[in-house]
């Protein structure tokens, strides 16, 4: 038997998984990451806790399947993206905590950065719109704030990297210092046209060259990881982003292929081709998955607050005493009684772009329940992805493509009927669950797997995605377009708020 180890290195856990050759899960294992919150609007991750909980979770899958490190046939890395990362390359000594891609420290130079008019260029060089998300203003920050940073950064002795350049340089025990062109494209520093560093966007930001780690290929080979650390080197055959390692694991390898992740945002990415493409619609372009030095591009929009609703009836209202109740009180109604409920706790992300907006309740009666506020707080989650949907759909067709025909679906909240069949219902197209819903993993491992030889091709891994269930749409057209309405409506309020 063939098995791939995908490490999967998220914002609020580590995670290893071993898959067959076929994409099924052999074992899992799961540590959780502690936050740090050290200033409002301020969120760090001390490096060395992310290291030792991804080699302890590596460990303890290998363990669990029952497996040496020699039965694996390669590693494949997926991690939060953004989060910024800066270490000392003699030692291996971070020079800092992690600096989260939530963190919105570095606002005030994008504040800069567009009052220099660089906007557009960015947008044409990187498809990024200016935001402290992105890593390289967060990189300035480290170089600007830790003392002696910038004389060591000048003198070449310090490494800049996300969490998958981090996790590399641990694993190849500090001889590899490398990134893939997904992680390279969320630091607003990268070209990706050119698939290179951006000398321009280096200067703009004042980041030395020397910082920057090695681009590759997202499915290509990243080093060995060190004989000592499980027990025998592996290859490290595959790295990405993890939005884009997910798009990869639900093999959407084609224009108009696209998918949903609903986590505790909701990150949704539809893949375009070979070709850039700018979105006159609020979305961001960013690199897909690689697998040559062929440039490969997505759509991407990311609603803030998802599944962070359902903690929100948890811990704030009291509403339910676990997530997974939310279900069984919505389904108590027939629907949510008129309420919409637009969770903008911290302004709206693509394709509005309202920072300032805030959460709001519309459509109350005296009749109104905690279920139809349960409801609504569901159906929230899937208004905010049809609008991300409408605008790559609306994208599409401005670029002579056809709209979405179809959504692929996965993360956490993919469980819950009523919210697939309300998002089917809202969209108007097939949603469809896998069968495998670790799809971030799956992409890692699918990548790693295609550079080693274990699979010959990604028609290939066409062939080993199985839906589990689909989603039909039931509602008219026009209730949808009513409903929809609705929510517009309602997030003109949020907006006003
Ligand atoms: O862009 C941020 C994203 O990569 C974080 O994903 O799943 O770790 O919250 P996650």
């Amino acid at each position: 038997m063939t098995y791939l180890l995908a490490l999967d290195q998220g914002t609020s856990s580590s995670r290893s998984i071993v898959f067959d050759a076929e994409g099924h899960i052999k074992a899992m294992a799961q540590l959780e990451l502690p936050q740090m919150f050290p200033q409002p609007g301020w969120v760090e991750h001390d490096p060395m806790e992310i290291w030792r909980t991804q080699l302890a979770t590596a460990r303890q899958v290998l363990a669990e399947a029952g497996l040496k490190a020699g039965d694996i046939h390669a590693v494949g890395i997926t991690n939060q993206r953004e989060t910024t990362l800066v270490w000392n390359r003699r030692t291996g000594q971070p020079i800092h905590h992690a600096i989260v891609w939530q963190d919105r420290r570095a606002e005030p130079t994008c504040a800069q950065l567009r009052a220099r008019g660089l906007a557009d260029t960015i947008q044409q060089k990187t498809g990024l719109l200016i935001d402290a998300y992105f890593s390289g203003t967060k990189l300035k920050w480290l170089l600007d704030n830790v003392p002696q940073a910038r004389d060591m950064a000048a003198r070449g002795e310090l490494a800049f990297g996300t969490v998958d350049s981090w996790l590399i340089w641990q694993l190849t025990g500090g001889r590899v210092h490398a990134t893939d062109v997904t992680n390279a494209a969320r630091t607003m520093l990268f070209n990706v046209h050119t698939n290179a560093w951006d000398a321009e966007l280096l200067e703009a930001l004042d980041i030395p060259p020397g910082l920057m780690p090695e681009v590759r290929p997202s499915s290509s080979h990243f080093g060995d990881i060190q004989p000592e650390l499980l027990g025998q080197a592996i290859p490290i055959g595959g790295v990405a982003g993890d939005q884009q390692s997910a798009l990869f694991g639900q093999a959407c390898f084609k224009a108009g292929m696209a998918k949903n992740t609903y986590g505790t945002g909701c990150f949704m990415l539809m893949h375009t081709g070979n070709g850039f493409q700018t979105s006159h619609n609020g979305l961001i372009t960013t690199s897909a998955a690689q697998t040559t030095t062929a440039t490969e591009f997505a759509l991407e929009g990311s609603v803030f607050v998802g599944g962070a609703v359902v903690q929100w009836l948890r811990d704030g209202l009291h509403a339910i005493q676990s997530s997974s109740e939310v279900q069984t009180l919505a389904q108590s109604v027939p629907d949510s009684g008129g309420v919409v409920m637009v969770p903008a706790f911290t302004g709206l992300g693509a394709p509005y772009w309202q920072p300032e907006a805030r959460g709001t309740i519309t459509g109350l009666t005296r009749g109104t329940t905690i279920a139809h506020i349960a409801r609504a707080a569901l159906e929230s989650i899937a208004y905010q992805s049809a609008a991300l949907l409408q605008a790559m759909s609306r994208d599409a067709v401005q670029a002579g493509a056809a709209p979405v025909a179809e959504l692929r679906v996965d993360g956490g909240a993919c469980v819950n009927d009523l919210l697939m069949q309300f998002q089917a219902d809202l969209l108007g197209i097939p949603v469809i669950r896998p069968a495998v819903t670790e799809t971030t993993a799956l992409g890692a491992a699918f990548l790693a797997g295609l550079s080693t030889g274990v699979y010959a091709s990604t028609e290939e891994l066409s062939s080993l995605w199985r839906a589990e269930r689909r989603f039909l749409p039931t509602l008219s057209p026009q209730r949808a377009s009513g409903l929809m309405g609705e929510w517009e409506r309602a997030v003109r309020q949020a907006s006003l708020t």
